[in-house]
């Protein structure tokens, strides 16, 4: 078959039986600031999203945050704080980081709306009158984990702890059950009949492994905690915040309020993406609810593999989270994007690092990509007066190696192949480079001028470029815009159409300008932002006593210890940026014995003439470090507030030089 053809059918097909897509993220709790994870479910999401969108699907993307529960009724009294308050807060920066990763959602849910409520209850409501034995109020006793808000299988608890190493406690509950036992049955002929419910295959696996052991009657009410749905008919009591949480799914389209017209439009789901550690509460529990209560499944539970830190799972219980911000300020979006998806092979986990991501960038997005779009760019305005050469071409080498590659990153897209996807216009890209290196346009030029042989090796370099950002328009959006349009290329219906070749038009201008992916110089920019980290503590809350471990990776000191720190108030006599950085400012300090140097990262939120004069507190004992060729001799302290430095001060009228203890 022909590539047209392979494209066209693609295209047909999906027309035929595609039309609706509606995918959804987990979503995520509040009791804290989002991470890498949940940014990396977010922007996969958001990639398939977007790639069915150009195929003419009917979309919907649904996220959101899960409010509800012991989770955050703990994380908000810790705080001093209500439950809502903290969520509030916590969703704010949820839709922030979205929005500044760019991603494309059409809703998103909070489980606090009354939306929610009322899905929530007409689920409820619909389980009691199709399968009335199904709820019932009983008693269980068992390994409850606080932290997974969940009943933990007694082979699976070892000294105290469950598999992922959260502790458990042995607890007698008297609540309302759903009869989930009753569905074990049900549920291995569903996986029977529909093998692709569960993807990837290892995790349907682990699925049918846990409900062939026979389920357990779930409990589904708890009356320990306040913050949550009123149990129907026993407001003591609240809905176990699982049960609230899956149903988001249905209540953001309207399931049990007078319009339900977007439930009918787009229920059932075609993929839940969620990460591993939460399928079987996709797989099992929520496919259950739904049969009890007549509603469609959902076609597919989609588990990702987990971004790790050494070895271990990102998260916030285990202390160690990673929260890319400083990486999208300095290199935007995409390039947190790209690496997300090309790095990490889908469904398998991945340790996250800044080095790597920045290697990666350097490497794939300034080198290969952005330096070839630039080299094309360039010779296509010198020889054609800065546009697109005049005469196409329809039977060459990239021609022919575009027709290859693209069927194949159609398939790994929809084999949710991304790391695939990206090498296959990866080939293209290489295909394209040595098609420059062979034909040498710059010695033709010089020899026979700008003639129609040159036009047509021009065209085809820019023609197969073009095409090798269509392929990476779901990954990295805003950079692919931005390079159609110096290509002189289309870039509002970017659709899959626009992946076959032919789409460049011929004689339109072209734009050179600096590179979409500046290169990085990775030793220097990790110096400065660790300088930044260690200059700005994470922890802005001022000590409390406490009798809980360190979390991992924090030890504690002595009093010996800290006393070796020389603390002092210093008064900034002078400051300037230092060239070419962003955040590093250079000021002069008085600290009370001597005039010094210290650089600080502070120059995104502090401007020079507004620091000096200032007072501010400094570890003055701290070794000479060099910052973009400046030594600074000490360190200025500041709070870290998502990574934007607030300084930490002392009234005027103190002394430089005071000891700070
Ligand atoms: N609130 C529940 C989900 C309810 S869905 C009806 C929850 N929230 S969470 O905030 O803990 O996690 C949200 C999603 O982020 C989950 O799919 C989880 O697997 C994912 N990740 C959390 N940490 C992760 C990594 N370190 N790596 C990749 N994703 C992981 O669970």
């Amino acid at each position: 078959m022909t590539s047209e053809l392979i494209i066209a059918r693609h295209i047909e097909s999906r027309v035929l039986t595609m039309s609706k897509f509606y995918i959804t993220t987990a979503i995520h709790y509040v009791n804290d600031d989002p991470h890498i994870g949940h940014m990396y479910e977010n922007i996969v999401a958001d990639v398939m999203a977007r790639h069915r969108r150009r195929m003419g699907d009917d979309v919907r993307f649904l996220t959101g945050t899960d409010e509800h529960g012991q989770k955050i009724e703990r994380a908000a009294a810790k705080e001093g704080v209500s439950p809502i308050e903290l969520a509030d807060r916590v969703v704010k920066t949820h839709h922030d980081l979205d929005k500044r990763i760019n991603i494309s959602y059409d809703d998103f849910i909070r489980t606090t709306e009354p939306r929610q409520h009322i899905g929530v209850l007409e689920l409820f409501r619909r389980i009691q009158e199709r399968n009335p034995e199904d709820i019932y109020l009983g008693e269980h006793s068992g390994w409850y984990c606080q932290s997974e808000e969940t009943f933990v299988p007694e082979n699976q608890v070892k000294d105290g702890v469950d598999q992922d190493g959260h502790k458990v406690e042995w607890t007698t509950e008297r609540n309302y059950f759903f009869k989930l036992s009753a569905y074990t049955h049900r549920l291995l002929a569903h996986y029977r009949e529909h093998p692709g419910f569960v993807w990837p295959p290892t995790r349907l696996n682990e699925v049918v492994a846990f409900v062939e052991q026979g389920l357990k009657d779930l409990s589904i009410s708890r009356s320990s905690i306040k913050w949550g749905i009123p149990f129907p008919g026993n407001p003591d009591h609240v809905i176990y915040v699982w049960f609230d949480a899956l149903t988001n799914y249905i209540s953001a389209l309207g399931f049990g309020s007078a319009d339900d017209a977007m439930f009918q439009r787009y229920w059932p789901a075609d993929i839940h993406l969620v990460g591993k550690d939460i399928v079987r509460f996709h797989a099992v529990y929520w496919p259950a609810f739904l049969m009890a209560a007549g509603v469609e499944l959902p076609k597919r539970v989609v588990g990702h593999g987990f971004w790790l830190r050494d070895q271990l799972k990102i998260s916030k219980s285990l202390g160690n989270v990673v929260r890319p911000y400083n990486i999208i300020d300095d290199f935007g979006p995409d390039a947190l994007r790209y690496y997300v998806t090309r790095e990490m092979v889908f469904g398998q986990d991945q340790d996250y690092s800044d080095q790597s991501l920045l290697t990666r960038y350097n490497a794939d997005l300034a080198n290969d990509l952005g330096n070839t779009l630039s080299r094309a760019i360039t010779m296509s305005s010198n020889y054609f007066g800065g546009k697109t050469p005049p005469t196409p071409c329809d039977d060459n080498d990239l021609l022919r190696k575009a027709k290859e590659v693209v069927p194949e990153y159609l398939r790994n897209m929809d084999e949710l192949a991304f790391q695939r996807a990206h090498e296959t216009a990866w080939e293209l890209l290489s295909a394209i480079n040595s098609y420059i290196v062979t034909r040498e346009p710059w010695k033709h030029f010089k020899e026979k001028g700008a003639d129609e042989t040159l036009s047509r090796v021009i065209w085809n370099a820019l023609e197969a470029l073009r095409i090798v950002w269509v392929m990476e328009a779901p990954f990295m959006p805003g950079s692919t815009r931005e390079a159609l349009s110096r290509l002189g290329a289309p870039v509002d219906r970017i659709e899959t159409s626009a992946l076959e070749w032919g789409g460049l038009p011929v004689d339109t201008p072209v734009r050179v300008a600096d590179p979409i992916f500046p290169r990085v110089d990775i030793a220097q920019y990790m110096g400065e932002k660790r300088m930044e980290e260690t200059k700005q503590p994470e922890t802005a809350a001022p000590p409390v006593e406490t009798t809980q471990a360190v979390p991992p990776g924090i030890a504690k000191i002595s009093i010996d210890q800290f006393m070796e720190t020389d603390l002092r108030v210093a008064e900034i006599r002078a400051a300037e940026r230092v060239p070419k950085s962003k955040k590093l400012i250079k000021m002069s300090v008085f600290t009370g014995e001597d005039e010094r140097t210290i650089v600080a990262g502070i120059g995104t939120v502090y401007a020079p003439e507004d620091l000096v004069g200032r007072k501010v507190v400094i570890v003055a004992n701290l070794q000479p470090a060099k910052l973009m060729g400046v030594e600074s001799n000490g360190m200025v302290l500041a709070a870290s507030i998502n990574g934007e430095p607030s300084l930490v001060s002392v009234d005027a009228s103190v002394p430089a030089g005071t000891k700070v203890r």
